[in-house]
């Protein structure tokens, strides 16, 4: 098994042990389908990645293909795209230093940003994805090898998850609630933290 298809399977692990509360964070602020289309996704990708492909690049690009075509909703092409974007970046290669998580994660936040055209405060998954990238950035330009600065990535997608529960939703479902949506967390914020997070666990183990 490559190690990008175990790190693959490991998210899909964690998102669906967490299928029921993405679901329940869904249906406070939108239509209850959160962890349920992602859960779906990830056993599609399971599947659909060649589980001895050593290009992080193709699997990451084949992933991003099935999120797009299985999981549906707001969250589908926005993840599907994420994945795809940094695919391109690692394209061809088998090792992921540093430089290049910062690259994707880059490039997956740039994707995500111009398929969902919403910006940081928005209350979506960017308010966990764009500190967490700021966090990283500082941490390896610190010295910080990939393990730490996803330490720091986490804590700064976490503190993004509690942002979200004070503003406003102002794209997708959760923004039909106005006001009614402050006080509740961001399932895709959620999602996209649980994600670095199982990202975080895999390097360091
Ligand atoms: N334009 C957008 N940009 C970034 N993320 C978004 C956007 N619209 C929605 N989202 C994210 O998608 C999540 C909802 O995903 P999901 O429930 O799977 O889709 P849907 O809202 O279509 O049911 C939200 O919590 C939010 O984080
Ligand atoms: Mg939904």
């Amino acid at each position: 098994m490559s190690r990008v298809y175990e790190c693959l399977t490991k998210i899909g692990e964690t998102i669906t042990e967490n299928k029921d509360f993405l679901t329940d964070l869904d249906r406070e602020i939108g239509d209850a389908d959160h962890g349920i289309n992602m859960t779906r996704g990830f056993h599609a990708v399971a599947e659909k990645v060649p589980s001895d492909l050593e290009d992080i690049g193709a699997a990451l690009k084949k992933a991003g293909m099935t999120l797009l075509s299985t999981v549906g909703g707001a969250s589908g092409p926005l993840y599907g795209t994420a994945y795809m974007e940094a695919g391109k970046v690692m394209a061809g290669k088998t090792e992921m230093t540093a430089e290049d998580f910062k690259a994707a994660l880059e490039a997956a936040i740039a994707g995500i940003q111009k398929r969902g055209k919403a910006v940081k405060g928005e209350k979506t998954m960017l308010d966990a994805l764009i500190p967490a990238l700021d966090a990283y950035t500082a941490a390896i330009e610190g010295g910080a090898d990939m393990g730490a600065g996803l330490e720091e990535a986490c804590k700064a997608a976490n503190e993004g998850i509690e942002f979200t529960k004070t503003i406003i939703a102002t794209k997708g479902r959760a923004s039909y609630l106005g006001e009614r949506s402050i006080g509740h967390q961001d399932p895709g914020a959620t999602s996209a933290t649980l994600t670095l997070e199982t990202i975080r666990d895999f390097v360091k183990a």
